[in-house]
């Protein structure tokens, strides 16, 4: 891999951070299933520890397997760094740690992941961390909800559950204007259909439970790095850009630039807060993305001609895919997501909450389950099961209104999953 020329987005899906292993040879990356790691010598081990030296110390802070991912993510993202954590919800906590602190805010999309929804509102007030909320749509209530207090901006690329493209050009530019760092949710769209750092973007962060595994076999997240913010230049940023007391007072972004955040991340990060990927996830994750353009482009092709055939239906009240013409967020695809709308969307049935209940009961190539990526088809109607504990209004304000049900389409034979709807859809509405 010493080419200079750029390489594509499938070479580098199959090939960033994988080399032949040193000792055996093996051409498919390893489950280095290992907690420690011997030091050649004395100076080895604190060269290591000094950060002077990169290697490997102990699994819950590095681990060859789970490196060779997240090398893997930053080359497909275009990011400098990147660290990989247990969950999404790990990346999203991951991904705040290093810039809040108590009295700390972050400014969010009010379309985001439920669960999202709830970390944010509840969970992080623990840490002292609050979110606001506001309408990504509207850049000056992004401007007048930031404060002295905020330190980051949150959206997803396509949000979840309603597939709604964020304009990332809009919110980066708000994100710059205040000189705070812009987090992206790519989950739903992977760097396949976008990457969100050519928009702007300081921080990636993914479910790698969902697209980049795309099988449904493991829980798994990461946390990308532009490398092209500047944490010196507000003074705002101290666990980056002053004497960071966690880490024997390095200051990181002096000492590592562009690496900054992913060292911390690391040393600091990994090391007390623990949310570790183990490395058989990573195996899978790395097998999964080497076929992760290839199957973007069947989800999206799917996609489009499931929602066009729903539309279509008079047994269905609304469709949410940017990818139809109708959508009001249609005309940001070209600019944000222009291989495709991705593959997230919701519908409303007519005959409302009992239909889609009806729906979902009698749909046999769906598989009724609360995840979504999967190359199966998926589906989940949010009011009786993800959002049951919400009151009707704000149920319809999280696009998850009681007629509504989320379908994330997959691979299979398109015709065979518009059958599939079809029959139940008849016995839904009968
Ligand atoms: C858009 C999005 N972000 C983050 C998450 C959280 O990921 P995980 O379940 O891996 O913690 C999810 C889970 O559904 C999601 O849909």
């Amino acid at each position: 891999m010493t080419e200079t020329r750029p390489m594509g987005f499938d070479t580098l899906a199959i090939h960033a951070g994988a080399h032949p292993d040193p000792a055996t040879g093996a051409r498919q990356v390893p489950i280095y299933q290992t907690t420690a790691y011997v030091f050649k010598d004395a100076d080895h081990a604190a060269r290591l520890f000094n950060l002077q030296e990169v290697g490997y110390i102990y699994s819950r802070l590095t681990n060859p397997t789970v490196g060779a991912l997240a090398e893997r993510v930053a080359a497909l993202e275009g990011g400098a760094g990147a660290v990989c954590c247990s969950s999404g919800h790990a990346a999203q906590i991951m991904a705040l740690f290093p810039l809040m602190g108590p009295g700390c805010n972050v400014v969010a999309s009010t379309r985001l992941y439920g669960g999202t929804i709830q970390q944010f509102s509840n969970t992080i007030r623990k840490f002292g961390w609050s979110a606001k909320f506001v309408d990504f749509d509207d850049a000056a209530a992004i401007e007048a909800a930031i404060d002295d207090n905020t330190r980051a901006i949150f959206c997803e690329t396509i949000a979840n559950p309603g597939g709604v493209i964020t304009d990332l050009d809009l919110v980066a530019g708000v994100a710059n204007k205040a000189g705070l760092p812009l987090i992206v949710d790519n989950t739903t769209a992977t760097p396949y259909l976008c990457k969100p750092i050519e928009h702007g973007a300081t921080l990636v962060v993914h479910s790698a439970t969902k697209y980049l595994t795309g099988n449904g076999t493991v829980t798994g997240g990461v946390v990308v790095d532009s490398g092209k913010f500047d944490w010196s230049a507000s003074g705002k940023f101290p666990s980056l850009a002053a004497p960071e007391p966690a880490y024997h007072g390095l200051n990181f972004h002096a000492a590592l630039g562009g690496m900054a955040f992913t060292f911390h991340s690391i040393a600091v990060g990994l090391r007390d807060l623990g949310m570790t990927m183990n490395p058989q996830g990573a195996h899978y994750t790395l097998m999964g993305i080497e076929t992760l353009g290839l199957r973007m482009q069947r989800h999206i092709e799917n996609a489009r001609k499931v929602a066009e055939w729903l539309e279509a239906d008079p047994r269905v009240d609304v469709v949410t895919y940017a990818g139809l013409a109708s959508s009001p967020y249609h005309d940001r695809v070209a600019r944000i997501v222009p291989k495709g709308a991705g593959a997230l969307f919701t519908f409303g049935v007519k005959g409302g909450y009992e239909a889609c209940v009806k729906l979902v009961d009698n749909l046999k190539l769906f598989s009724h389950v609360a995840n979504l990526g999967d190359t199966r088809s998926l589906i989940i109607h949010p009011a009786s099961t993800t959002h049951r504990q919400l009151p009707p209004d704000q149920q319809v304000r999280a696009g998850a209104a009681p007629n509504v049900v989320r379908v994330s389409i997959g691979i299979e034979d398109a015709a065979d999953i518009i059958a599939d709807l079809d029959q139940a859809l008849a016995k839904a509405t009968a």
